[in-house]
């Protein structure tokens, strides 16, 4: 089937459903409250929503530690309701993409209940050991969430291997009886109709034979030995050719540690091209090294340096000549998912929350690529910061630096948690910000009384409108999908300058983040006067060639 990259034209919206909208009452979010909620998608200009995961899970992880990966969890609505948004989306011409999480399953699956067992066929479905004679572990790997990466089990007398959270076993993908499982889980959601794969750790599914010991990264031990690993471009290809390419779908990896040039690998476009795009991470770390938990403060020039990257190593629908040349690629953008703190209290400010938010919203809306928008960002949430640690849920976050005094642990955690984007969705001013009319599973931010969906519905000046406004303007211009992209005032760390153009069309976006006055002085080869100004987030805005900036202020000019 011809793979026809309807994606190109998308802006997509993540569900993490848990905290999305709970449509029965029980405090848990859940496909009916999805339901209620597709026509407010719709409005906001969204074509294709990601599903975090919504499978049966027993939640040691949040739903990414499966138990049955052909199902839906009866708390989010089974499969009835899941059928009635996946019809309700297509109704609406837009798409649904699933999250795939095969790199491990939860040790509460049955083929794992099966493995430890030594059960045929699945005593070879995941990573098994045994202990080595010196009493010491296989090997010396760190797992992402829980020490280090191998756990005893007493059933089966060997060690385990899991990259992630002690009830996250990983799958071995050298076997070909986990592949042809995963290509049924696959096909089993192609033909129910759903457009494609949010691909979870999916560079990770390949470990190096031995598994050697890792003496040379002092963090992530053992990752240079499992990501990008020996068969993983056999394995992909395998899902694409045995699967994937009969169905018009789209496939986005996430990929950690991932720079442009390897990505092409995966991503560079052709008939058998593996994945469609790459959640890469660089442009989450302009405010940490590698991740979250190891802060610094924010660069802009480092967030400069991860979108333009990326612009320029994909220079992806270019006109036909120049696409010849080029390697290529099309890039994933976003500023927020589930695993992040909320952009605004990064890379923003919270004092001046709907203009910076507005701002974050030009500077990565008019790239080149498809943009994802996380729950709640779209009308400004901001990070949650409880009064004790022990009211933090997810298993990453409470893992880390357990040692550490109260206080300190809270800070980091105030600024570095991912559960700072699960509490639930902020609909209303009304009891539980509206998200139930239960007891919601998880805290609600109490900021929910001035930030809250309805009140941005209502307000012409809200983040949301702004988005809405932006949404539409990145739709009616070709140069946003197939110009070509130029940055300007590289050395500074106040504004983001990007020129995006085609023969027809040029584009200029200007940034500042920051609530200093900064002196912007229009590009030799630009004249704002001659361009039209068509999305800024001050009233009042002069077209001069100059200009001192107002805090957070974002302007996009046009030429014709
Ligand atoms: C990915 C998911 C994250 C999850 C981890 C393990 O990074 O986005 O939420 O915890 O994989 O599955
Ligand atoms: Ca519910």
């Amino acid at each position: 089937m011809r793979h026809t990259r309807w994606f190109k034209d998308m802006v997509f919206y993540q569900i993490w459903p848990r905290s999305f909208r709970d449509g029965n009452g029980d405090g848990i979010g859940d496909l009916w409250g999805v339901l209620e909620k597709l026509d407010y998608l719709k409005e906001l200009g969204i074509d294709g929503v990601w599903f975090s995961p919504l499978y049966p899970s027993p939640g040691a992880d949040c739903g990414y530690d499966i138990s049955d990966y052909m199902d839906i969890a009866p708390e989010y609505g089974g499969m009835e309701a899941f059928r009635a948004v996946l019809e309700g989306l297509h109704q609406r011409g837009m798409k649904l993409v699933m999250d795939l999480v095969v790199n491990h399953t939860s040790d509460e699956h049955e083929w794992f209940q099966k493995s430890r067992r030594r059960i045929e066929p699945y005593t070879d479905y995941y990573i098994w050991r045994p202990a080595k004679p010196n009493g010491k572990l296989p090997n010396n790997w760190d797992s992402h969430f829980e020490g280090k990466a191998w756990q005893w089990d007493d059933l089966r007398q060997e060690y385990y291997l899991h990259l992630f959270a002690v009830k996250q076993p990983d799958l071995n993908m050298d076997n070909p009886l986990v592949r042809t499982e995963v290509k049924k889980i696959l096909k089993f959601w192609l033909d129910l109709g759903v457009d494609g794969f949010r691909e979870d750790v999916i560079t990770f599914i390949s470990k190096k034979e031995g598994l050697p010991d890792d003496h040379l990264f002092p963090i992530f031990k053992g990752i240079r030995f499992y990501n990008h690993g020996p068969h993983i471009h056999e394995y992909l290809q395998e899902f694409r050719r045995d699967v994937l390419e009969n169905y018009d779908c789209m496939t986005i990896a996430e990929a950690p540690l991932v720079t442009p040039q390897r990505a092409l690998d995966y991503i560079e476009e052709s008939d058998t091209n593996e994945i469609d795009m790459m959640i890469q991470f660089q442009c989450m770390c302009a405010d940490c090294f590698f991740t979250d938990y190891m802060p610094r403060s924010f660069s802009l020039k480092r967030l400069r340096r991860a979108f333009s990257s990326w612009q320029k190593s994909h220079p992806s629908g270019l006109g036909d000549w120049q696409y010849k040349l080029a390697g290529r690629g099309w890039n994933a953008l976003y500023l927020e998912n589930h695993d992040h703190p909320r952009v605004i209290s990064r890379y923003g400010s919270e004092q001046y929350r709907v203009e910076s938010g507005k701002m974050l919203a030009v500077s990565y809306l008019f790239l080149k690529g498809t943009p994802f928008i996380y729950q709640g960002q779209e009308f400004g949430m901001t990070n949650w910061r409880p009064e004790s640690t022990s009211m933090y849920e997810d298993v990453q976050t409470r893992n880390q630096h357990p040692d550490w005094p109260e206080e300190k642990r809270l800070a980091l955690y105030h600024r570095a948690s991912r559960d700072s984007a699960r509490t639930p969705v902020q609909w209303t001013d009304g009891e539980h910000a509206g998200f139930t009319t239960g007891t919601p599973w998880f805290y609600v931010n109490e900021n929910y009384t001035s930030i809250n969906a309805e009140q941005a519905l209502h307000d012409p000046d809200s983040i949301l409108n702004f988005y809405k406004k932006a949404i539409a303007l990145r739709k009616s211009l070709p140069v946003v999908r197939d110009g070509s992209y130029q940055e300007y005032y590289r050395g500074s760390d106040k504004l983001y300058v990007y020129a995006r153009e085609t023969k027809e069309q040029k584009l200029l976006v200007i940034c500042s983040f920051t609530d200093k006055p900064v002196r912007f002085q229009a590009p030799y080869n630009f004249s704002l006067g001659d361009m039209k100004l068509l999305l800024t987030n001050y009233d009042g805005t002069r077209e001069e060639n100059s200009f001192l900036t107002r805090p957070y202020e974002a302007r996009v000019y046009l030429y014709e």
